[in-house]
């Protein structure tokens, strides 16, 4: 399951398309594993003081994507965090290299027909309000599925599985990625005391 172990900070980020679950497993995971539950989303509403739909109409795609940067920027250096991206957070290099940064990515993928099943339920997504909102996701999956692979440490498929099941699967990887690190970490000490 664990392919390329690697030495990060003790925190999850969970991206992938809108409508995935992100936010609903980040939260879960988050009160599984004793994390603090962190929602990009939520913190660039709370630096703009307005809706991620006021932001895109009164200022643009741009500046979205700016404080999308910085609030994930900000979070470098903290611990314990179990944080939940926008969708469109891959787009950008620096967003990538500082989720790797900050720990373990996990992608939740989902396929089409579920996300346009999700997204349904709310009109909150600006990038969605098209004539069609079926091919605009497939234009959009197929710009960002790369990215999201590129970022990921580990892609995990959640169609068919419920919020429990997708959460539970991610708390155990979780667990022994950071069971790996001490592991790690022990024996970085140890070669260190027998020099
Ligand atoms: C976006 C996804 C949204 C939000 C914004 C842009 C995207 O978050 O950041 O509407 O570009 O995919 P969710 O993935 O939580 O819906």
């Amino acid at each position: 399951m664990i392919q390329n172990f690697r030495h990060t900070p003790m925190n999850l980020s969970l991206i992938g398309f809108m409508g995935s679950g992100k936010s609903t497993i980040a939260s879960r995971l988050a009160d599984n594993l004793g994390f603090d539950f962190v929602d990009t989303d939520a913190l660039i509403e709370k630096t703009a003081s307005k809706s991620i739909n006021e932001i895109f109409n009164d200022e643009g795609e741009g500046v979205f994507r700016k404080l999308e940067s910085q609030v994930l920027e900000d979070l470098v250096g903290r611990e314990g965090l179990v944080i939940a991206t926008g969708g469109g957070i891959v787009t950008n290099k620096r967003n990538i290299q500082s989720l790797r940064e900050l720990g373990i990515v996990f992608w939740l993928d989902a396929d089409v027909d579920s996300i346009l099943e999700r997204v349904s339920r709310n009109n909150e997504r600006p990038l969605l309000q098209t004539k069609d909102p079926r091919k605009t996701i497939v234009n959009l999956l197929s710009q960002r599925s790369d990215l999201y692979n590129q970022c990921c440490d580990e892609r995990i498929p959640t169609d068919g599985l419920s919020v429990e099941e997708i959460s539970f699967g991610i708390a155990e990887s979780a667990r022994l990625w950071f069971s790996k690190m001490s592991y790690f970490d022990m024996s970085v000490k140890l070669e260190d005391q027998v020099k």
